[in-house]
């Protein structure tokens, strides 16, 4: 005779399900997935109309995805759950810089520049200088590492989200480092701003009352070979919402601060106007083979 279905053997039932050639990983990570997926039932005493509620929502999350609109992640996101993943995968790498979420906005490629060039084509906001070195684990000077950047403009929009309005590429910039694998470019400063609320990841902002904020970042991925390749941020210190990004994102190590600097032999060395803001990011890499 069958066994019955109960609260206390539903979560068994599913598992004892999975046959024996199961890829060991994908029975590990299905088995804990059901187990807490039931636990978090029996908890929370879930309801019919709850449980369609929550199929409505993810239906509509995956009907607002497309080819630029990744609402899932978005979801992540919002949960913790990326930055969780990010940190669990990186906590092994003492001394290298940390990593944070790529986010949605790396959907073009940035155009190769040569150091030194501006990647702001608009000319609002205020002019920035970055500067950074890439190295190893050991201190040794990575030249030729790659560094692809992206960043809002000064009001708080990507390019991809604003066309016509600021052209494609505006904000980005993918440069070689030199011999002693230093880099550098120009840009502005840019704002914070808020995640795309016009999805169900907004609904369910608004529901638990949060805000949609990050604070003023830029986006890095650097790559050196026989290291790990490095998807990060550098914060804007003092940035509003610094202390509660939405996507729990921020990590002290990578808040820089952006000085200001109003020396016109300074901004004549970087063909920038006075004043302006420079930031420095030492970009660590994790060997790969460790
Ligand atoms: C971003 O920084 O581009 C971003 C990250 C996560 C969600 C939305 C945007
Ligand atoms: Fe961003």
């Amino acid at each position: 005779m069958a066994t019955d279905f109960t609260e206390e053997t539903a979560a068994d039932a599913v598992t004892g399900s999975f046959a024996p050639s199961t890829d060991p990983r994908l029975r590990d990570i299905l088995t804990s997935l059901v187990r807490h997926l039931h636990a978090f039932a029996r908890e929370v005493e879930l309801t019919i109309p709850e449980w369609n509620t929550a199929i409505d929502f993810l239906t509509r999350v995956g009907q607002k995805c497309d080819a630029d609109r990744q609402e899932f992640i978005l979801l992540s996101d919002v949960l913790g759950l990326s930055m969780l993943t990010e940190t669990i995968n990186n906590r092994k790498f003492g001394v290298a810089t940390e990593s944070t979420v790529l986010g949605p906005f790396h959907v073009v490629e940035s155009p190769p520049l040569e150091l030194g060039a501006n990647i702001d084509h608009v000319g609002t906001g205020m002019p920035c200088v970055v500067t950074g070195r890439v190295v190893s684990t050991d201190g040794t000077p990575l030249p030729g590492a790659s560094i692809d950047v992206w960043q809002a403009n000064d009001q708080g929009f990507y390019d991809v989200q604003q066309p016509g309005v600021q052209p494609r590429g505006n904000g980005r910039g993918l440069f070689t480092a030199d011999a002693e694998g230093r880099f550098w470019f120009r840009t502005i400063v840019p704002s914070y701003y808020p995640i795309p609320t016009d999805g169900p990841v907004g609904e369910l902002l608004i529901a638990t009352g949060r805000h949609a904020f990050r604070p003023a970042h830029i986006h890095f991925i650097v790559s050196a070979p026989g290291h790990r390749e490095l998807t990060t941020h550098i914060f804007v210190a003092g940035s509003e919402y610094i202390e509660s990004d939405t996507v729990f994102a921020v990590k002290k190590s990578l808040v820089a601060d952006f000085d200001l600097v109003e020396d016109p032999e300074r901004a004549r060395r970087w063909d920038v106007p006075v004043p302006f803001r420079h930031a420095d990011f030492e970009v660590i890499m994790q060997p790969a083979a460790s």
